[in-house]
């Protein structure tokens, strides 16, 4: 795979694997939410290629002394049962003393070669589909300041724990020619780097990307995680907004998310099947725009 894949695959005998690594520092208080959203976080790369993820193994580093082990057991709790969800299993990893709280997961799957998807691909004309609302970064920052009510944190956390299991199997199904998962470098980031990779642009309509509740009330009093800013820094020459469009909402296209959903480019004709399993698995999804002729950047209207 090339450098801006989600996932390694290497071909043993006949079995294609998908190997893939990603450790968080928490973003939530009560570990075994944390360990739960590591997981979906982590597999979530495998799905992302299409893959079906089988193993995992942790790599945890806490400050012994600061932390007892009932909260390593529930962390830990949290991961296998998301693991469960997924039909993967924790076979074993990794634990080391560091003052910074740190869990995350090496993950393997397998993926059936004709269903490989890749970041490249994208063509013109294909929709541009997005899988979960954007603002994780935002809201668990206003969280972190104490600004969140509890109800709000709760839908947050929610939209974390949903696997990407569904999303994966809908764009593998109805024949889709990319697709990533946004993640640390936001919908922008990561929709440079399918742009880049297939060679085309995107052309995002503001207006359609999903929002999380609060999301611009917060980007709009300054309560961003210093991602944003770096990931719009870092974007902000490949893509170009329209005249006065808010600086809020080019930091809220560029907030880094945890477990967040797929950005999947289909071909129109495959939009039936994909809406009609979407629909059957109860999955949300959004048209937030498409992908046209060009060299790799984003156009948002
Ligand atoms: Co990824
Ligand atoms: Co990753």
């Amino acid at each position: 795979m090339g450098p801006g894949d989600d996932a390694g695959i290497f071909r043993y005998k006949n079995i294609l694997l998908v190997e893939t690594v990603d450790v968080i520092t928490p973003i939530v208080d009560d570990p075994y939410t944390f360990g739960a959203i590591c997981a979906a976080n982590s597999v979530s790369d495998v799905y992302a290629m299409g893959g079906t993820p089988l193993t995992a193994l942790a790599i945890l580093g806490f400050a012994s002394c600061d932390f007892s082990s009932p909260v390593i057991k529930h962390l830990l709790k949290g991961c296998i049962d998301k693991l469960g969800e997924a039909g993967a299993c924790l076979i074993g990893g990794h634990s080391i003393e560091d003052n910074e709280f740190k869990f995350g997961l090496a993950v393997t799957g397998a993926v059936d070669k004709k269903t490989i998807l890749r970041v490249a691909g994208a063509c013109p004309k294909d929709v541009l589909i997005l899988t979960k609302p954007l603002g994780t970064g935002i809201l668990t920052s206003a969280a972190k300041r104490g600004k969140l009510k509890k109800a709000a944190l709760n839908k947050v956390i929610a939209s974390m724990l949903q696997l990407n299991k569904t999303a994966s199997k809908a764009a593998v199904l109805s024949g889709a020619r990319a697709a990533t998962d946004v993640t640390g470098f936001g919908l922008l980031g990561h929709g440079l780097n399918m742009a880049k990779s297939s060679t085309v642009d995107l052309v995002i309509s503001y207006d359609k990307v999903p929002l999380m509740n609060g999301v611009r009330k917060y980007a709009a009093s300054g309560t961003v995680p210093k991602g944003a800013q770096r990931n719009l820094e870092f974007c902000s020459k490949d893509v170009t907004f329209p005249e006065d469009f808010p600086k809020e909402a080019q930091l809220i296209l560029s907030d880094p998310q945890t477990s967040g959903g797929l950005l999947i480019a289909l071909p129109p004709r495959g939009m039936k099947k994909f809406d009609a399993f979407a629909k059957k698995e109860k999955m949300p999804y959004w048209l937030i725009g498409e992908v046209a002729r060009g060299d790799g950047k984003i156009i948002v209207k």
